[in-house]
């Protein structure tokens, strides 16, 4: 167990373009965990999730900045007196090994004895689930199998950090809703400061104590899931957290209501306070599609649209409708009577929405109460 800390963090590949500083792999990174913390990154493909965790591991040099590992400056320490043990998407098991030698290689390495490793590797196999599986060869196994041995193989280790890159991205979907709880319950065990990739939003929301939302290389947000999802700092965050994404429509801001075609909000004492500080009158309004309802059409808050597309999922009903040159998703409860063609008119409480500044994108009047956002700038 240990504190992570990364300090401006930075990694610029040689063969990256010369001139802007937008072309770090990584930049400026800053957090500090918590010992034991479960830190989950998360952004598009690209954003630098995995840089970053090489940075950490010691397997890339970062080129600025600082990283301490129980306060201890390892920029000279080579990856495997780091002390971390990592988990990737592809687990690399060696074939001709058994999983219990897979699971003791490293102890083998660092020559410790039998009757230890035994031990360990026992231990590891039961929290696992896989003590029937020790004599097994990979090939023998299934994805989930593997997969379980490889976290075994971090396990025996005892690290002080755990890196884990994508390492259920193999996996069919219900296998990795299953260890995905399985990996939140070993943490919970064993209690190990862990950096957690993945760029899967689902995942990220349900694992993270804290997740790290990256966009190009740049921290966008840091915050519990919570946070994320109520008090993005950004569109991006905005629209990248929470499962459909956000709507987005492009307003104009008078007299305390954003309004354009097709729709019209009155803003809440939070959104009025904030904008009445503020010159400028376009904004985005974010709404999120479950916060949309069935409203009527001489309400002060509506949306009103042609209906494109319905989806009756069971437990909810998905709706768009193009409103203006905007398609708004609605997550309607249950069986709705909806038809394609229909005119809709939808609702959202003013207390629901999120107004985003049109240039630089921030969000205008609602902050996390953590304010441990890390913006970048627009
Ligand atoms: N060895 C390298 N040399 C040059 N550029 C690299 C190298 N490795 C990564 N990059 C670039 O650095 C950026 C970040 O890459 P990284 O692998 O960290 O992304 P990621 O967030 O892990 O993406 P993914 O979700 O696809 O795994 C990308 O633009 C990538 O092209
Ligand atoms: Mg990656």
């Amino acid at each position: 167990m240990a504190i992570v800390e990364l300090k401006n963090v930075a990694k610029r590949y040689e063969s990256q373009h010369k001139g802007s500083s937008s072309n770090n792999a990584v930049d400026n990174f800053n957090l500090v965990t918590r010992d034991g913390e479960f830190v989950v990154l998360v952004g598009p493909s690209g954003c630098g999730k995995s840089t970053t965790m090489r940075m950490i591991a010691g397997l890339e040099r970062n080129t600025g900045g600082e990283i301490l590992i129980g306060g201890k400056d390892v920029s000279q320490v080579p990856p495997k007196e780091r002390d971390i043990a990592m988990v990737f998407q592809s687990y690399a098991l060696y074939p001709h090994m058994s999983v219990a030698e897979n699971m003791g290689f490293s102890l083998r390495l660092k020559k410790r004895p039998a009757e230890e490793i035994k031990q360990k590797i026992d231990e590891a196999a039961q929290t696992l689930g896989i003590e029937h599986l020790l004599d097994r060869k990979p090939r023998e196994l299934s994805g989930g199998q593997r997969q379980r041995v490889a976290l075994g193989r971090a396990i025996v280790r005892n690290p002080q950090v755990f890196l884990m890159d994508e390492p259920l991205s193999n996996l069919d979907a219900k296998l990795r809703v299953d260890m995905r709880a399985e990996i939140v319950k070993l943490h919970k065990r064993l209690n190990v400061t862990t950096f957690y990739v993945t760029h899967d939003q689902v995942e990220a929301m349900t694992m993270g104590e804290r997740i790290v939302v990256m966009k190009d290389g740049e921290i966008q947000q840091i915050d519990t899931p919570i946070n994320l999802y109520d008090f993005p700092a950004n569109r991006f965050v905005a629209g990248f957290i929470g499962n459909p994404s956000m709507n987005f429509l492009r307003a104009r801001h008078a007299d305390g209501a954003v309004s354009g075609p097709g729709f019209a909000f009155t803003l809440d004492a939070a959104h009025t306070q904030a904008m009445a500080s503020r010159r400028v009158v376009d904004v985005w309004v974010g709404v999120r599609p479950e916060h949309l309802r069935i409203g009527d059409a001489a309400g002060a808050n509506r949306v009103e649209g042609t209906v494109d597309v319905v989806e009756t999922l069971g437990a909810v009903t998905m709706v768009q409708l193009s409103v203006g040159e905007h398609v708004v998703t609605a997550q309607l409860p249950g069986h709705q009577t909806v038809r394609i063609g229909d005119t809709l008119t939808l609702t959202c409480d003013s207390d629901k929405l999120h107004l985003f500044d049109s240039e630089s994108e921030l969000a205008i009047g609602r902050e996390s109460a953590a304010a441990s956002s890390a913006t970048a700038e627009a």
